[in-house]
C-alpha cells in the first residue's frame, strides 16, 4: 500500500522541523493533533465588543486528550533510545496516552495512579491497552515523586511524565495549529492548569512561531486552577489538594516555574475557579455549544463565564481579559473528552424515568401530541 497512508498526519509528520526528531527516529503515532478550532458564537456574544471566542477541542485526539501530542514525541524518542518500557505518574490522561502509544510501539508501560482518584474512562483505557497499573496509596504528587525516584535510581525504564522535555515539545504544536488556523496568534489564551506543562508548552509554541515571523503578536496566557488545588495561585505547595476535577487535583506541579514565567511574561495571569463553576461550565458548553468535555477541561470556560457575568468583576484574570481589544480573539483550550468521566455527570443527574410501554399512545402521550 502507498506510503502516504502511514504516519502522514500526526503531530510529528505535520510539525517535524520544529520537533527533536531526525529522519531515523521511529515515529510512533496514532494520527494525533490537527484538532478543530471551533468558533463559539455564544461565548463570543457574552464577551461582546466584536470579540470572537474559539474552542480548541483537544478531546478529539486519539485517546481523548491533549496528552497524545506529547506522547507521540516522548514514545518515539524512547523507542529511538532503545527503551523497552516506560513509566509515568498520572491523574488518568497521561497514563491513557502512555498506555496506548506504548502498546503501539510494542513497549511495556507502568502507570502510577493515585488510589481511588482516577475517572472511570481513563482507568478503562490503561486496562485495555495492557499497562501495568500500580495503584499508589497517596495522591498524584506522591506518585510523581516515586517516578522521579525511579528515574534517579537508573532503573531501565523511560520516564514519560512532562519532566521529560519531549512531552512539552509535542504539546507546543497545538499553538502552531491555532496560528495556522487563525492566520495570527489570539489576543488571549485560556486553559486549565494542573501539573502546569500545557500552559508552558503553548507559550513555547507561541514564542517560537512569533520569533520565526509566523505571527505578529503573542497571546496573554491565562491559566485556571481548581480552587482546592491551586498551588501556583497561592504560591505555595498544597499538601492535600481537593477538587472533583480529578485531572487537575495536583498540589506541587512539575512545571511550576515554566508556567509562572509563561503567565507573567505574556502579561497573563493565574486564577482559580470553584468546583461549582467548573461543573456549570461543563454543562453550559455541552448544552449550548454541543461540546462535551471532562470537568477539568471546562476550567478555562468557567473562567470566561465568570468574567462575563454581571457583577463578577474581581479576580486576577480580569486585567488580561480587559486588555483584549475590540474585535479581538480569545482561544480556550478544552483538554479532554467528556466521556472520560461519565460519573461526573451521572452523579449530578436525576435518574432516568421508568421504561414506557412500546406503544404509539405512550410515546405520543409523552410528546404531548
Ligand atoms: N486537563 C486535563 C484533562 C488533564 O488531564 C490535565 C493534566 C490538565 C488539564 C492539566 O494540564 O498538567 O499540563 O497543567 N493531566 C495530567 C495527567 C496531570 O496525569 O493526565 P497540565
Amino acid at each position: 500500500m502507498d506510503r502516504k497512508f502511514f504516519n502522514d498526519r500526526g503531530v510529528i509528520a505535520r510539525w517535524r522541523e520544529f520537533l527533536p526528531v531526525t529522519a531515523t527516529t521511529p515515529v510512533v503515532s496514532l494520527n494525533e493533533g490537527s484538532t478543530p478550532l471551533i468558533h463559539s458564537p455564544r461565548l463570543s456574544a457574552l464577551v461582546g465588543h466584536g470579540c470572537r471566542v474559539f474552542i480548541k477541542y483537544e478531546g478529539l485526539n486519539p485517546t481523548g486528550s491533549f496528552k497524545d501530542r506529547g506522547m507521540t514525541v516522548a514514545i518515539s524518542k524512547a523507542l529511538e533510545a532503545g527503551a523497552r518500557s516506560v513509566i509515568c505518574a498520572s491523574t488518568g490522561n497521561t497514563s491513557a496516552a502512555a498506555a496506548a502509544y506504548a502498546a503501539r510501539a510494542g513497549m511495556g508501560c507502568y502507570v502510577l495512579l493515585p488510589a481511588g482518584k482516577i475517572a472511570l474512562g481513563k482507568m478503562t483505557q490503561s486496562i485495555v491497552h495492557n499497562a501495568q497499573i500500580i495503584t499508589v496509596d497517596g495522591n498524584f504528587d506522591d506518585a510523581l515523586r516515586l517516578v522521579r525516584e525511579v528515574a534517579e535510581s537508573g532503573a531501565p525504564v523511560a520516564v514519560v511524565n512532562s519532566i521529560n522535555a519531549h512531552r512539552l515539545e509535542g504539546q507546543k504544536t497545538a499553538a502552531f495549529e491555532i496560528i495556522d488556523d487563525l492566520g495570527e496568534a489570539p489576543d488571549a489564551h485560556f486553559l486549565p492548569v494542573g501539573n502546569a506543562g500545557n500552559v508552558s508548552a503553548y507559550w513555547k509554541g507561541y514564542t517560537e512561531f512569533h520569533a520565526l515571523g509566523r505571527s505578529m503578536k503573542l497571546p496573554r496566557m491565562v491559566g485556571f486552577q481548581a480552587a482546592g488545588a491551586a498551588p501556583i495561585f497561592h504560591d505555595r505547595v498544597i499538601d492535600a489538594p481537593e477538587t472533583l476535577a480529578s485531572a487537575i487535583r495536583i498540589g506541587n506541579p512539575a512545571s511550576w516555574k515554566l508556567a509562572t514565567a509563561a503567565m507573567n511574561d505574556s502579561g497573563g495571569a493565574v486564577d482559580i475557579v470553584s468546583d461549582e463553576e467548573i461543573l456549570l461550565a461543563q454543562r453550559w458548553l455541552a448544552a449550548n455549544e454541543g461540546i462535551f468535555v471532562e470537568p477539568a477541561s471546562a476550567a478555562g470556560v468557567a473562567g470566561l463565564l465568570r468574567y462575563t457575568k454581571d457583577g463578577a468583576l474581581e479576580g486576577r484574570a480580569l486585567a488580561p481579559l480587559r486588555a483584549v481589544p475590540d474585535e479581538g480573539v480569545i482561544v480556550i483550550t478544552v483538554t479532554g473528552h467528556g466521556l472520560k468521566d461519565p460519573d461526573a455527570i451521572l452523579k449530578q443527574s436525576i435518574p432516568l424515568a421508568p421504561a414506557i410501554p412500546a406503544t404509539r399512545e405512550a410515546i405520543l402521550g409523552l410528546l404531548g401530541a
